[in-house]
């Protein structure tokens, strides 16, 4: 019977590990999905905003939609979705954990090497949680409200100061990485 359980091990065995690794696969493609739904969304609504009313007035799609637009896709897909920076602007809600944290740096390292930002992420396991990061790029669009501090306006400086005394979030160029979406779900 020891035997016969040892074969059937040894014979299972190497159907396992694919068969793990195509369930891998395909939470990497759902946390894919879901990540890349916020960033085009509030851009959109940021040019608009910008159009309507300069970068100032844009300030609570930053702000406020943006953590609401995430509340709502984490409710329709389960999975907790987050912005994090090495450099935060809102302190309360955008400081990585250590596992983010080193994805952030290992992303600022490729794409100093040359790596395209926008094609940096990190899927992985981790124990019962399947966690996934994406690069946001700075892109021109950005840059009123998050480039060097001597190119932002009075009012951006004003009103950035106002909500965020402990801003780190200025001085940075189009093509950096500004931070990362990070989404998480328990398996
Ligand atoms: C109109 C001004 C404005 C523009 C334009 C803007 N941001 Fe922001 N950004 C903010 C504000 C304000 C916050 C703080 C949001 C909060 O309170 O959570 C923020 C926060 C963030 C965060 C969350 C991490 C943190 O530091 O708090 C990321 C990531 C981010 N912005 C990326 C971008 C990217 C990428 C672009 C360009 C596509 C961009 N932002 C354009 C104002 C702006």
């Amino acid at each position: 019977m020891k035997k016969f359980l040892f074969v059937a091990a040894a014979l299972i065995t190497p159907f396992a590990a694919p068969l793990a690794y195509a369930n891998d696969e395909a939470l990497l493609g759902e946390a894919r999905k879901v990540a890349t739904t916020l960033p085009p969304r509030l851009i959109v609504a940021l040019q608009e905003e910008i159009t309507k009313s300069g970068p100032e007035g844009a300030i609570p799609v930053c702000k406020d939609m943006a953590p609401r637009m995430a509340g709502e896709i984490s409710q329709q897909t389960g999975w907790k979705i987050k912005r994090v920076s090495l450099k935060a602007r809102n302190d309360a809600r955008a400081i990585p954990d250590a596992w983010e944290k080193a994805a952030l740096e290992d992303f600022d390292k490729r794409a100093a090497a040359g790596e395209a930002p926008a094609k940096l992420e990190k899927g992985e396991r981790i124990g019962n949680e399947y966690r996934f990061v994406k690069a946001l790029p700075v892109q021109p669009l950005c840059l009123s409200c998050h480039g060097p501090a001597e190119q932002l306006s009075p009012a951006i400086k004003a009103a950035i100061g106002q909500h965020y005394p402990n801003d780190k979030a200025t001085g940075y160029s189009e093509g950096q990485i500004r931070g990362v979406i990070s989404v998480r779900k328990g398996l």
